[in-house]
């Protein structure tokens, strides 16, 4: 045990070696494609699983990533889609530089379309934004949280629209809304308000099922209990899932919800979990806690929606389906019966897989996070359950997970015979865990025959950073793999199916 601490603590060393480099590409986003690879000082994870990180036998602790950014068509196409995108509109002020900025006139569109999905009467913010009274009160707030990026929440450092439903503000959408707070935030005249900015489409086109919690559930931990129900599919035939919504009934306590299918041969399993604990359901933090795929999540000012690229999840009779929720009840708290809706069919052309990795020698115990390190590493590059190493798999969604000591991670890709180079997927440089999704890409990107899927997670484990349970700050303590909510995960998941 002392020399597995002792390994772990090189490790956070040497990662700690390697952090301003991996800092410096966060920063670039996506054009830091070429930036370095996990390295196999990664704790003692990495001597039991040499062999699936193909070059870790240079040992010279050496980088051995400075790819030069040549080669990678597909990325930069992709950056360029991303200026194009943020330049869109253009800036009124280049036109009209001293040009006053008004609430009806500039701003209501903006927060309508951006902020009032979640900022309303009964939404899990904690304030509405819905018209100039609401919104003068928070004018400073507004302009701090704009300014820094924290609101609206994203956490994904990735292009803008490179993942559907992207919330954040573009460019001049923020230059906007800052010179407006800026110059005091005037009201206007309401005649001045241009049309609505047409809001996403939201739910399924067609729902065929609809799925309730079996009872209802008051939140019993304050403030943030998270709870697994167990619901009985119905159906007695084979269907495929081909669009599902989680539907929550408290809008201002469900703060996020994720919905997993566990197969008949695990719902036994499932259901003995939910009737050892009193009450509805069962206390989970990271994970359902069976032996489950992970369909997809909800999260405030999200909507449900059909599954891309034709594909469809084979339900059986006889499944169970996992709701995990997070409920936050600093707005309050109340019984909530959500629910989940489903679009269903008899046959679809392709089955798609949620594939989940992770580095296998994590789960038994080797992803050691000492107590008081700033910034411990981990990673794992491989082709987990995609056996077929010579087939190519489209992939639709990507997902990283990660409890609450997590400080930053990413997933990517790596291109066969580009060892070094990880094409980003999903890059997230503040994880927040009250903030975690589910990717959809705008474009589906391909896995090739040999290419591998990259996963990096860094976690804080200093006193500032631990979470606070009924009032009190927890101190740091040695942390490993487990799905309590003092334990950590790193796991990646994408949507892919074989072409
Ligand atoms: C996806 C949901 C969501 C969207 C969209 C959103 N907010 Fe928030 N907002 C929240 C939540 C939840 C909180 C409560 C604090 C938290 O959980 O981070 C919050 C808090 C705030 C606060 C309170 C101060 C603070 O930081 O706690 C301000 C100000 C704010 N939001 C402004 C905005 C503005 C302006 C927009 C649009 C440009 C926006 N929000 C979009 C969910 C959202």
């Amino acid at each position: 045990m002392k020399a597995y601490l002792m390994i772990a603590l090189a490790a956070a060393v040497a990662s700690g070696c390697a952090k301003a480099r991996v800092v410096d590409a966060y920063e670039e986003g996506i054009e830091g494609a070429d930036d370095e690879v996990g390295r196999d000082s990664d704790g003692p994870d990495e001597a039991g699983a040499r062999s699936d990180d193909s070059p870790a036998g240079d040992d010279d602790g050496e980088s051995r990533a400075d790819g030069d950014g040549d080669g990678r068509n597909s990325d930069d196409a992709r950056a360029d889609d991303d200026s194009r995108a943020r330049d869109d509109g253009e800036d009124p002020r280049q036109d009209t530089p001293d040009r006053t900025y008004t609430y009806y006139a500039d701003v209501k569109p903006i927060i309508d379309a951006k902020c009032t999905t979640c900022h309303f009467e009964g939404g899990i913010a904690p304030m509405p934004l819905t018209d100039y009274d609401e919104v003068e009160v928070w004018l400073d707030l507004i302009g701090h949280d704009v300014r820094n990026d924290i609101m609206p929440p994203w956490t994904a450092d990735m292009p803008m629209d490179f993942f559907l439903g992207d919330r954040r503000l573009t460019d001049n959408q923020k230059d906007i809304v800052l010179s407006w707070v800026d110059q005091g935030g005037t009201a206007g005249d309401p005649d001045d308000a241009p049309d609505p900015i047409e809001p996403a489409p939201r739910g399924l086109e067609r729902v065929d099922l609809s799925v309730p919690m079996p009872e209802a559930y008051e939140p019993q931990i304050d403030p943030d209990d998270y709870r697994c129900f167990v619901l009985e599919w119905p159906l007695d035939e084979t269907k495929f899932i081909t669009g599902l919504s989680i539907e929550p009934d408290k809008t201002d306590i469900v703060h996020h919800a994720i919905v997993y299918h566990v197969q008949p041969e695990g719902a036994e399993a499932a259901r003995a979990r939910d009737a050892e604990e009193e009450g509805q359901g069962y206390t989970c933090f990271g994970a359902s806690g069976a032996d489950a795929a992970w369909l997809q999540s909800y999260e405030p000012g999200g909507y449900g929606q059909g599954i891309p690229g034709g594909l469809g999840f084979e339900v059986r009779p006889g499944s169970v389906m996992v709701l995990q929720i997070h409920y936050n009840t600093l707005n309050g708290s109340s019984a909530d019966q959500s629910r989940i809706d489903f679009t269903l069919e008899d046959s679809v052309d392709r089955v798609g897989d949620v594939v989940l990795f992770a580095r296998p020698t994590w789960f038994a115990g080797f992803m050691p996070i000492p107590a008081g390190e700033e910034d411990v590493m981990h990673f794992y590059r491989g082709r987990p359950v995609l056996t077929a190493n010579d087939r190519r798999y489209e992939i639709f969604w990507v997902d990283l997970h990660m409890h609450a000591l997590g400080s930053r991670g990413r997933i990517g890709i790596i291109r066969a015979g580009e060892p070094n180079v990880v094409e980003p997927l999903l890059v997230i440089p503040r994880w927040d865990f009250a903030w975690q999704e589910t990717y959809l890409l705008s474009e589906s990107v391909i896995l090739e025959p040999g290419d591998e899927l990259y996963l990096e997670c860094h976690w804080d484990n200093t006193a500032a950073n631990q979470i606070t349970v009924n009032g009190e700050q927890l101190p740091p303590r040695d942390v490993n793999w487990g799905d309590g909510t003092t334990d950590e995960m790193c796991l990646g998941n994408v949507l892919a199916a074989p072409l």
